[in-house]
């Protein structure tokens, strides 16, 4: 049973896919070198200056929005108004919008019914055991389009509820996933009441201040603590209990007044899908407000893990809402102006237009304020009016009816394409991706054929912007994938095109032409100055197995970059590389490295490997403490139980990954084969 085991794919081991859910999704809370912990020993060796400090909270200690508010009541008071707000609130009549009074919903699996007692709510749906049964509903994400219920169960446990009340259009209940994912029954991983459906898994990073999560792996107990539920002052000032004490402007983050990358990396933390270094349940690796996005995540983009993301167009463009950090990376006013989310939105307290835009100041009239934003950095085109548009309806006047159409999917509601490009009506010919002239022109007569001629007749030099999605689109299409070799080898070559989309060509390049991918991974590694264009060069090389490319990883194991050095050292660990070994023991040693999942599983594989069974026990053990829901990892281990004879531990570790993954046939089979020995 070990050998078979030796021939798993370390990489899948490694890496959890992340839950598709409602809205966005994530696979990890984040991670980061910077703000270290106070250590212990400076209490004994403590200066007077020390001393008065020592007195101090810790610069990562919360104070929650109330003390904010002690001193700052406006901004209290307008931000209480705002959605931010109520990202996460209690189920009590001010916050739940959802229809209660005695509703049924029934889709294709999911049956749900609701209803109120009082000032509480309640939905009786099916349960894991297959049996309905009333669940009380105690929180609700969200409310301005969607609102989500979501019930806390005995161990812990926060389950998003099966069916959302849709607040836009019809207000009806809906069952997204089930549209989503197909019919799901109880040991679906989408089931509502499964592990990959818990909202301290899936949701509640971005929907609280302040998060902690901890996991009792003895008593299967969660517990689970935020400074705020919702996002709170402190989501976008960083923890602020320090500049209580103090008031000093230094003892706390404004987002305004950071350069302007690290503002952008405020609102990116939450507002796209990403991956983070250091698991969910590491609260102390963290993003904070005022570090930087890259030390934390990696956007995803295009792929999660190895599947193909849902979430985005062929071309590259985010299809899916909450990805505004993934569009706007991508777009020319961020790459070649600097844009980022401030540049035209402002805080939730500030009086702002509808979704937080700045209020136009010394706009033309008429403009309204999405197309005010535009103008400070387009005054040329503001300036040439009707010539730029070619239209003469006013709706046709304004920036964002061409180059932020509403072909972005939230859920039920469309919103805005945040990537800022020129209309491509011939992608929707060729790969069926939605182009601005069409969101106008639906008429049958008005075909994307149409709107190219149209386009070309009227902007003659749009050939030249339109060829970056053209190419984009040849490069990540699935269907004719055969023949987009060199598509995306001109996008990873291309030092202008987003790192993202760079990256995501390298790992496509060898996921699609394994060995023959690695001439350009190799030619674009040496000048790739992006830390996430880095670590997914590597990683694909690791893809392709790219022996001959060991020598340029090997100083890339010290590299400034956490991410790339565990990149390198992972892969060049993989391909063999004795370099590689001292790195990796390294990783899983220090304290600041030793907290990160795939280098212990690794060495575990390794240790395995060389039979060293103890070690290799050890390495599993610890990466499963870190990720307790890792139900492949959990199998593995209870293999070794198992051959050591120890087969209650190996019954304790199969419960656990049923736990979590009830489908996990691996476990589900082992189980069945402790009960009948
Ligand atoms: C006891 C009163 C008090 C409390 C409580 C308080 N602040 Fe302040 N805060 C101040 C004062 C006073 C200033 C202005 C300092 C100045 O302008 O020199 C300030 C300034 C700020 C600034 C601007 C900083 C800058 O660089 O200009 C921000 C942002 C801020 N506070 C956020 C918060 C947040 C978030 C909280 C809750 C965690 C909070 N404050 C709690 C008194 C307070
Ligand atoms: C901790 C996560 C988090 C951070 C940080 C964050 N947001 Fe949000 N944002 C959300 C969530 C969640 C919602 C949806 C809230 C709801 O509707 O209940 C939201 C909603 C919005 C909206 C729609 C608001 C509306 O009125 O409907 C805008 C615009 C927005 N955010 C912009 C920003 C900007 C700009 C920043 C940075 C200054 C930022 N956000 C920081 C999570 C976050
Ligand atoms: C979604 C992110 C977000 C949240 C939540 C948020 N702020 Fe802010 N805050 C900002 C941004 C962005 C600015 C800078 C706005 C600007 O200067 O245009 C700011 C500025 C400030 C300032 C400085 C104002 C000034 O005049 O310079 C204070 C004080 C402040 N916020 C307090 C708070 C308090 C208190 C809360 C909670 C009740 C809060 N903020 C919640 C994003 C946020
Ligand atoms: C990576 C951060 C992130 C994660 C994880 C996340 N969300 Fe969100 N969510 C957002 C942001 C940001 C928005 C605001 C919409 C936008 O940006 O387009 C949002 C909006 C929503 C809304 C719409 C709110 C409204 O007022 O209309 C709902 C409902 C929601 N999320 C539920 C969930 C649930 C349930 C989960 C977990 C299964 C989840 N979200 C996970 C960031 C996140
Ligand atoms: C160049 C200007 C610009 C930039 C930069 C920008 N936005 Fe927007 N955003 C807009 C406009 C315009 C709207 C639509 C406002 C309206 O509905 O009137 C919008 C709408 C939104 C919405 C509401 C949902 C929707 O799409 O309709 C969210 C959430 C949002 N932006 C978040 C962000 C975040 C987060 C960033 C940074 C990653 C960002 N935006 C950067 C202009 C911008
Ligand atoms: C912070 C400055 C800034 C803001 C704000 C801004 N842009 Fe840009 N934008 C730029 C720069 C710089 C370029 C690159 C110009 C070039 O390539 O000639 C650009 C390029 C573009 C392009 C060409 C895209 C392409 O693929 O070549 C379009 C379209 C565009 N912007 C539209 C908008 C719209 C619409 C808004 C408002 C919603 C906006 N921009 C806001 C700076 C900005
Ligand atoms: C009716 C559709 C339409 C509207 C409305 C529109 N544009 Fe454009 N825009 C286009 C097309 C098509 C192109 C491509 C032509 C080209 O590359 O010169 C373009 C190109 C651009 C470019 C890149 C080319 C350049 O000259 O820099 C920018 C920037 C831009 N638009 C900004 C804006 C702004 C700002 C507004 C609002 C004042 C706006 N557009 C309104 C259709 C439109
Ligand atoms: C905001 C909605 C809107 C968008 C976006 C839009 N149009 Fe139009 N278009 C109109 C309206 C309304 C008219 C008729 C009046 C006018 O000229 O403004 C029109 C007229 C036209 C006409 C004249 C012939 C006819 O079919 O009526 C052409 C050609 C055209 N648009 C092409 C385009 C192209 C190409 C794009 C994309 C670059 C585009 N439009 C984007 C609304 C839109």
């Amino acid at each position: 049973m070990l050998r078979s085991h030796l021939a798993l794919c370390l990489i899948t081991l490694a890496l959890t896919a992340a839950p598709s859910t409602g809205c966005s999704r994530q696979s990890e809370p984040p991670a980061a070198p910077s703000a270290p912990a106070p250590k212990p020993d400076t209490a004994v060796k403590a200066t007077p200056a020390a001393t008065s400090a020592k007195a101090l909270p810790s610069p990562d200690a919360y104070a929650g929005s109330e003390r904010c508010g002690e001193c700052h009541e406006d901004e209290h008071s307008a931000w209480s108004q705002d959605w931010h707000s109520r990202a996460l609130s209690q189920a009590t009549p001010k916050f739940v919008v959802g229809d209660f009074r005695d509703a049924h919903f029934k889709g294709d699996s999911s049956e749900a019914w609701m209803s109120r007692r009082e000032d509480r709510f309640f939905m009786r749906t099916l349960g894991l055991d297959g049996n309905l049964a009333e669940y009380p509903v105690q929180w609700v994400v969200g409310g301005k389009r969607m609102q989500d219920p979501v019930t806390v169960t005995a161990d812990g446990r926060w389950q998003v509820l099966p069916v959302y009340f849709h607040v836009t259009g019809k207000g009806e209940w809906v069952d997204y996933s089930e549209q989503k994912q197909g019919r799901l029954s109880p040991d679906h991983p989408f089931f509502w009441a499964n592990f990959a459906r818990s909202a301290q898994h899936a949701c509640l990073d971005c929907h609280t201040t302040g998060l902690d999560v901890r996991y009792d792996r003895a008593a299967h107990q969660w517990a689970t603590t935020f400074a705020d539920p919702g996002v709170a002052c402190e989501s976008c000032h960083g923890p602020g209990a320090r500049h209580v004490e103090t008031q000093d402007p230094k003892d706390i983050v404004h987002p305004k007044h950071l350069p302007p990358e690290l503002g952008l990396a405020v609102c990116g933390q939450c507002h796209g899908p990403r991956r983070t270094l250091f698991p969910m349940l590491d609260a102390s690796h963290r993003f904070r407000p005022g570090r930087r996005y890259e030390d934390y995540y990696q956007p995803m983009v295009l792929l999660v893990g190895g599947e193909r993301s849902g979430d985005y167009f062929e071309d590259g463009r985010p299809s899916t809402s909450s990805f505004e950090y993934q569009a706007l990376t991508q777009s020319q006013c961020h790459m070649k102006g600097g844009a980022t989310c401030l540049s035209c939105h402002t805080a939730p307290h500030v009086e702002h237009a509808p979704n937080e835009i700045q209020l136009p100041e010394g706009a033309p009239a008429g403009v309204s304020a999405g197309t005010a934003t535009c103008q400070g950095c387009h005054p040329d085109i503001f300036a040439e009016g009707k010539r730029h548009t070619h239209h003469t309806a006013p709706a046709a006047q304004d920036c964002i009816a061409c180059h932020m159409p509403p072909i972005v999917s939230g859920v039920l509601d469309q919103l805005l394409d945040h990537t800022m490009d020129v209309p491509v009506p011939e992608n929707t010919v060729k790969h069926g991706i939605p182009n601005a002239c069409n969101a106008c022109h639906t008429h049958a007569k008005q075909k994307p054929e149409v709107m190219a001629k149209a386009l070309a007749r009227w902007w003659p030099e749009a050939k030249q912007r339109q060829q970056r999605r053209l190419r984009l689109a040849d490069a990540f299409v699935t269907k004719v994938a055969a023949k987009s070799r060199p598509f995306l080898e001109a996008v990873l070559a291309d030092p202008s095109e987003a790192p993202s989309l760079r990256g995501a060509a390298a790992l496509y390049l060898a996921r699609r032409f394994r060995q023959e991918a690695t001439p350009a991974l190799r030619s674009t590694l040496g000048g790739a100055k992006d830390p996430l264009l880095r670590s997914q060069i590597v990683e694909a090389l690791g893809l392709a197995k790219a022996r001959e490319a060991a020598d340029e990883l090997v100083p890339l194991m010290k590299d400034p970059s956490l991410w790339v050095r565990q990149e390198a050292i992972l892969t060049l660990a993989q391909l063999g590389d004795a370099r590689a070994l001292p790195e990796l023991e390294a990783l899983t040693r220090q304290p600041e490295t030793s907290g990160l999942v795939m280098p212990h599983t690794l060495l575990g594989h390794l240790s395995l490997r060389r039979k060293d069974v103890p070690k290799a026990t050890r390495e599993f053990e610890r990466a499963v403490d870190l990720q307790p829901y890792n139900a492949e990892l959990l199998v593995l281990l209870a293999d070794i139980y198992t051959a050591q004879g120890n087969l209650a531990k190996a019954r304790e570790r199969l419960e656990d990954a049923v736990r979590f993954a009830p489908k996990n046939q691996g476990a589900r089979k082992r189980l069945a084969a402790l009960r009948d020995r």
